[in-house]
């Protein structure tokens, strides 16, 4: 098991986020022992058999930094007919979507602690996902960081290979300067396209639980873009 190691570095790929410290809490390191044999994805670069890993054929949605996994959990538990993938490089943040699997008796979602960029390079199987789900990526403000933002064409390529037609990129963001980045990377790519009427963003569909990040936001009166692109 290397759920507690950090993910692998190699020293020139840019990277979407820095990995934060941070100890795990009792009942999160708990969670990690219990579950992660069942729940866990260790990372290697073999692609996963995603029908055996959920013992059903059922629709696979892919979120990538979900954070403490609060919102994911919520998705999960109110749509049994899904399943999900989640995939966080912070420790305690994987540790306590363990323990609101448990709580919420969850079945349906498998976690991964790695950088969503490679499990969905070398293990996603090409267009095995219905849906990806992106909800408040790492901003990075400052103009000289915009690239190690992950919304990218080059992404977005990587996305276009792994949704199944008719599949969705769910994106949502509370920075509105990335928010127009992905509207025009998305509009950009002949892979995708706006499910929106208006050509721009979409209200927050009811599936979509409020995420802990996206709280702190509409506390500090942020507003919220939400995108929905459906692969071609
Ligand atoms: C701003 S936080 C938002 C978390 C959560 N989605 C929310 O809304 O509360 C972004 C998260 O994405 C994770 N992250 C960034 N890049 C990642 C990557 N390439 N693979 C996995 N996780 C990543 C970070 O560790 C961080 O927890």
């Amino acid at each position: 098991m290397n759920s507690h190691r950090p993910p692998n570095r190699s020293p020139r790929a840019i990277r979407s986020f820095v990995l934060r410290q941070g100890r795990l809490t009792r009942g999160q390191q708990r969670a990690f022992e219990q579950y992660w044999p069942q729940l866990g994805i260790d990372y290697r670069a073999q692609p996963l058999d995603l029908q055996a890993l959920f013992g059903n054929a059922h629709p696979v949605y892919l979120e990538i930094g979900f954070g403490n996994g609060e919102s994911l959990a919520a998705m999960a538990r109110d749509n049994p007919h899904n399943n999900y993938i989640g995939i966080e490089v912070h420790g305690p943040g994987v540790g306590h979507l363990l323990m609101k699997l448990e709580e919420y008796d969850c079945s349906n979602v498998r976690v991964c602690r790695h950088d969503a960029v490679e499990v969905l390079r070398d293990m996603i199987p090409d267009r095995a996902l219905a849906g990806v789900f992106l909800f408040f990526p790492d901003p990075w403000h400052k103009k000289r960081h915009h690239k190690r933002r992950i919304v990218q064409a080059e992404f977005l390529d990587l996305l276009a290979k792994k949704i199944r037609p008719g599949g969705v990129f769910h994106a949502a963001t509370d920075w509105e300067d990335y928010a127009k980045h992905m509207l025009a990377t998305l509009n950009a790519s002949p892979d995708f396209h706006n499910t929106s009427s208006g050509g721009e963003f979409v209200p927050r569909p009811d599936y979509r639980p409020l995420t802990k990040f996206e709280q702190r936001g509409l506390r500090l009166g942020h507003g919220v873009w939400d995108l929905i692109f459906e692969r071609e």
